[in-house]
């Protein structure tokens, strides 16, 4: 095995591991990535992305012809082609619990192991509970042929969004090892982002697994918190765009990810806050995480005062209005809707009797997919036609960006829900339109 450049194989090429795939080859490797879903593969080696990424369709464009990178469907392929082997699988949150289910992690390992017959590193970058690692590492070397198999836990903390990016150019890379090989291994695959200064923190499996939950939860917290804020804003009158303005220009508390509003969603800050307060009491530490309930219930309250905001709008019932909701992804950038916090409250709305019409410029798929009861459109234009309220649940740039005065020509009453609070509210007001926001006069 070469340990100047080795071949790597990416399993599983969800929003993770299809972009690590292509970053990789763009990087210089050799890559085929793996996938059980014969319809992603399919796509992918077409050359086209199954999701909204920006930059990534370029990316894999360019490549589609590119040798180097290959698309596969077999564990046998993968293993006689790759030296390191990135397990990229996702970790969703079980039905009815709050703990991580690892069946597809445990599926990726016993699928892959059998088929390792020679030196080869696996490294698992799915985002797992303390201790899955060991586990991983026993079930593999229970199935492998050789004893030459090792593991190394290497967390990923892209966003979507900005995937290609965080990738490319990481800001740390957490190597969870148990040998110098291994390391080496990593650092060998890492070359090109080690060169350009990444700092590299080489540790062992539990801390790796850690560093990715409590980064997590720690981003959790401090929306989580500037949301807190928020309600005491709006116990006082204050304005918590401003309050956070101003404590973020303290250096050690820094303005990014002090957006007050409607809150986190996607696949993976809800799950991984749950996942880790589950997997601290099983650990007998529960105490220790116990304010992520806290963060958790804060953020799910952000979504009943915007309900609540919009309702104030509609004196009192949902009932017989048209309710424009702007926004289906998670996040803007991103056709992802899982936790949407938008699509929450557009189905609460639509179950308190509402007409919600929705539109989203890249999330509308994923969402009917969801929620196929509710309507969608396909532009802003439609989705404001007649509306009795306007709820800006997603922060696109569309949306940021509309003429109160233009859009207002469009709706049927000047009544507008900034739920991301990214619109200026004297400027709204001043062309007619009652403007509710979270922790904002
Ligand atoms: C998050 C982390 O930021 C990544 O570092 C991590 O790798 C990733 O989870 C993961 O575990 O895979 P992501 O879910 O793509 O990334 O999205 P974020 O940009 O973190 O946003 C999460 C949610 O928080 C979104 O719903 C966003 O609207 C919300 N948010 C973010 C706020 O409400 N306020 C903020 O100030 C920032």
């Amino acid at each position: 095995m070469s340990t100047q450049r080795p071949r790597l194989s990416v399993i599983g090429t969800g929003y993770l591991g299809a972009t690590h795939a292509v970053c990789m080859v763009e990087l210089g490797y050799e890559v085929i990535g793996l996938d059980v879903d014969t319809e992603k593969v399919g796509r992918l080696a077409k050359g086209e992305v199954p999701f909204y990424e920006p930059g990534l369709p370029e990316l894999l464009t360019k490549h589609a012809t590119n040798p180097r990178l290959r698309f596969t469907t077999s564990y046998e392929e993968a293993a006689e082609f790759a030296d390191v082997h990135f397990i990229c699988v996702g970790t969703p949150q079980k039905k009815g619990e709050y703990s991580a289910d690892l069946r597809y992690v445990e599926a990726a390992f016993t699928s892959l192991s059998p088929h390792l017959s020679r030196k080869a590193l696996v490294v698992g970058k799915s985002t797992v509970p303390a201790g899955t690692a060991a586990r991983m590492e026993k079930l593999m070397r229970s199935l492998t042929p050789t004893k030459d198999v090792e593991l190394a836990w290497n967390p990923e903390f892209l966003r979507e969004g900005l995937a290609v990016q965080d990738t490319m150019h990481p800001d740390r890379l957490v190597f969870g090892v148990n040998s110098d090989w291994a390391e080496q291994q990593l650092r060998a695959a890492f070359a090109p982002m080690i060169e350009e200064g990444t700092p590299v923190i080489v540790t062992d499996f539990a801390t790796a697994e850690l560093v990715k939950v409590a980064a997590n939860s720690f981003l959790a917290t401090k929306i989580s918190f500037i949301n807190a804020m928020a309600e005491v804003c709006e116990a006082t009158g204050a304005d918590v765009t401003a309050l956070a303005d101003a404590i973020g220009h303290d250096e050690r508390i820094g303005h990014r990810f002090l957006r007050s509003g409607l809150g986190f969603g996607g696949g993976c800050l809800p799950k991984d806050i749950r996942a880790f307060i589950a997997r601290a009491g099983e650990l007998g530490v529960d105490q220790a995480v116990s304010f992520l309930r806290e963060v958790d219930e804060i953020n799910l309250r952000r979504r009943a005062r915007t309900l609540e905001l919009g309702l104030d709008l509609v004196d009192g019932t949902y009932r017989g209005t048209r309710i424009a909701v702007l926004g289906a992804a998670f996040k803007p950038n991103s056709d992802d809707v899982r936790d949407s916090p938008a699509l929450d409250v557009a189905a609460s709305i639509e179950r308190r009797g509402g007409d919600v019409v929705i539109y989203d410029p890249h999330a509308i798929e994923n969402a009917r997919r969801v929620h196929p009861g509710l309507i969608y459109v396909e532009s802003l234009e439609e989705a404001l036609l007649g509306a009795d309220v306007t709820m800006l649940l997603t922060e696109w740039d569309e949306f940021r960006s509309m003429d109160p005065a233009v859009v207002g020509k469009l709706v049927g009453q000047r009544n507008i829900v900034d739920g991301r609070n990214v619109l200026d509210p004297v400027r709204w007001r001043r062309a007619g339109w009652r403007y509710r926001a979270l922790g904002r006069p």
